[in-house]
Parts: structure tokens; sequence; C-alpha cells
């Protein structure tokens, strides 16, 4: 019989914390208090502590908290800001929505992640910002980055919507920048259970200013600072995510030993490029990520053997119609670009089981033979 294995299914940590959750279910209902409450507080202080930064601020999911940490440093229209050629797109759109100008920069081609080198090459009289992505959940190479930022006096804003709990030299990434953004999506490495995301900074006067931009601009009830948004991390989803975080690094080294297991297979394959994690990083697989000319047809032969795979990302954002006036032709970003069409991200998820690895492999293996 035709095994079906799924790309990715939060069946088995809901599994996990299906107690605490349903007996937090039955105190959020007799509560009845959803904005801005006692659960909220107590997340921010718990993700805070766990980056060991001082201050977290819950907003309503990881766009906005990147729009708010650039509104925040008063980025904006003539800025431009460094941000990676094969990120989500959300990376590039939170600099578009305000108004500044997204400046693309080609990944390592193993890493995936951008380095030092590549963002020199861009830096201009109108940079202000760097956005570093920790890519699939393997933390950049951050020494570099920093260095190369306090030269051009240039912030850096973290992106680590999808790393949660990786580390960089033993320091968690969402710790380095003046402010980092995060999303909670359900299957990032820490999901919530609908939308969500926070920012993470030792800067009081930059938390308490984000505070407000995500609160209609307001610190005190019908009293208005400046011209807010609503974007708050709402009581259902911290309480959750409060759950969750007692768990991140245990689901999360249960993700690193199965991309151990693919890499130790995959490796021996002509054709295959599997992930590289250098020293001073770690990588919390929330995509374990292969290379591959034949991706297509690799992809193919997965899903006829009832395995389940995907693309992170098939277009890149300056193919994107959203980016035509960016004006980067097809060849502009010949790395993010090959990336594209060669990478095939492998089924991955906290209660996977290592047969399941192995027959992956094991149809892999046939393919290339
Ligand atoms: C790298 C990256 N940045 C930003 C985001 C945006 O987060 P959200 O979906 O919560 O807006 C995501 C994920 O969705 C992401 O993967």
């Amino acid at each position: 019989m035709l095994k079906t294995i799924p790309f990715f299914t939060l069946r088995f940590q809901n599994k996990d914390i299906e107690k605490e959750i349903f007996s937090f279910y039955k105190e959020l209902h007799a509560d009845a208090w959803y904005v801005l409450g006692k659960r909220v507080s107590q997340f921010e202080k718990e993700y805070a502590a766990y980056h060991s930064v001082k201050e977290c601020i819950g907003v309503g999911n990881g766009l906005d908290a990147l729009i708010l940490t650039l509104r925040a440093l008063h980025i904006g229209k003539d800025d431009e800001v460094i941000v990676p050629a094969n990120s989500f797109i959300a990376t590039v759109l939170a600099v578009s929505q305000v108004g500044a100008t997204p400046i693309l920069v080609e990944p390592d081609p193993k890493s995936f992640n951008i380095t030092a080198e590549g963002i020199q090459r861009k830096i201009t009289s109108k940079t202000k910002a760097i956005i570093p992505v920790h890519l699939y959940g393997l933390s950049c190479e951050m020494d570099g980055i920093i260095s190369v930022a306090k030269k051009a006096n240039l912030f850096i804003i973290e992106d680590n919507a999808q790393a949660h709990g990786a580390t960089y030299k033993n320091k968690k990434t969402g710790s380095f920048g003046i402010v980092n953004a995060t999303s909670f999506y359900p299957v990032k490495p820490l999901g919530a259970y609908g939308d969500g995301g926070a920012i993470t900074t030792n800067d009081d006067a930059l938390a308490k200013q984000i505070r407000l931009l995500g609160n209609y601009g307001s610190a005190e009830k019908y009293y208005y600072e400046t011209i807010g948004v609503n974007s708050r991390l709402d009581e259902i989803q911290a309480g959750i995510l409060s759950i969750k975080l007692n768990y991140l690094d245990r689901w999360n080294a249960e993700r690193i030993e199965l991309a151990a297991l693919y890499s130790n297979v995959l490796k021996n394959i002509d054709g295959i490029q599997t992930p590289i994690i250098s020293a001073d990083c770690t990588h919390v697989f929330h995509q374990y990520v292969i290379q591959t000319e034949k991706r297509n047809s690799l992809q193919d032969h997965l899903l006829k053997a009832g395995i389940q795979t995907a693309i992170h990302y098939p277009v890149p954002p300056h193919l994107q119609k959203a980016y035509d006036f960016l004006n980067l032709k097809k060849g502009s970003l010949p790395i993010a670009e090959k990336l594209a069409e060669t990478i095939l991200s492998l089924p991955i998820y906290t209660g996977m089981k290592r047969e399941e690895v192995e027959y992956v492999c094991e149809v892999i293996r046939t393919f290339y033979a």
C-alpha cells in the first residue's frame, strides 16, 4: 500500500499540548478578557526572557512587526533598506509599505542566507537598515553583518520569522538587531492558532514607540500621540504561545534530529546539495531544503510515491508582478533565480517518524539510481 507523507502537520504538536490548551480555553472563557490583558503581558515577559532581551511587544502578525519597526526607526521615503533577494515576500513588502526602497541582496548559494560581503556591495548613501532573515531556520553569520552595519552606521533589524530558537555563537536569533521582528504564523517553529507576531528589543524608547504605534498611537485610552494602527497580539494567541514556548526547544530538537537523518543519507547522492550549517550557527529546520537540477521531476517522483513537498519560494520577489516597478528583469539576481528553480523543501515536522524520513530518502535514492 502506498504510504502518504504530508509535507507538514501540526497534529503531533497539538497532541502534546492538548490538555493544557483545553484547560487554558476554559480559563479564558471564564475570564472573558480578550485584548491587551494579563496573558499578552505574561507572554511578552516570557518571550523577552527566552531571548535575553529587555522588551517584547506582541503585534498582529510578522509583516506588521516589520512595518512597525521600520516606522519607529523613521525609515521611509528616499531611504533604502537591504533585504535578501530570496526571502518570503513579507520582508520586502514591509520596506515598500513604509515608502522606502527594498535593495535586494543575493544570498550565499549554499546557506541561502545573505552575507556581509553581499550586503557591503549594495550600501549607498541612502541605505538606512539591513534586514537579515534567518531563512528556513538557519541563523545568519551575524558578526560580519554587525561589523558592516557599524561601519556604515546602519540599523540591523532581524527577521526571525522562521528561526525561533536558533542561535549564532550561542546567542538567540532575534536578539542581535536594534529591533527584531518575528511571526507566529501557525506553521512557524513557534506558531499561534492564527496570526500573531512580536518585536524584541533592548531599546526602551523604541519599545515604547512600537507599542504606541500598534495601539492606535495611544498609551492612554482615548489619548493619541501619533498616527497609529491596530496591530496587537490577542489574549487567545498569547495564552497558546505561552504554552507552546515551553515546548519550543524540544520540538526544534526533534526536527534537528530528523534533518540529520536526511542529510546523512542524501549527502551521498550525486546531484543533491543538502543544507550546510557553519560552526557558529544553528539551524532549527523550519524547512529542510535541498537543491537539485532535477527539482521538478524529483518532486513529481516523490508525489507519485505519496510524498508531499513544497517550494520556498517558486518566484523571487523581484520577478513578482507587484515589483515590476523595481525594473529588475530576469537575470538581474541570478543566484536567487537559480535557487527558485532548484530548491525543494522535504517533509519535516515535529512528530514525523524516523521511518518516514528513511522512506523519503529511499524514494529519492531510487530516483537517482
Ligand atoms: C521570513 C518571513 N518574514 C515575514 C513573515 C510574515 O509573517 P506573517 O505571515 O505573520 O505576516 C514570514 C511568514 O509568514 C516570513 O517567513
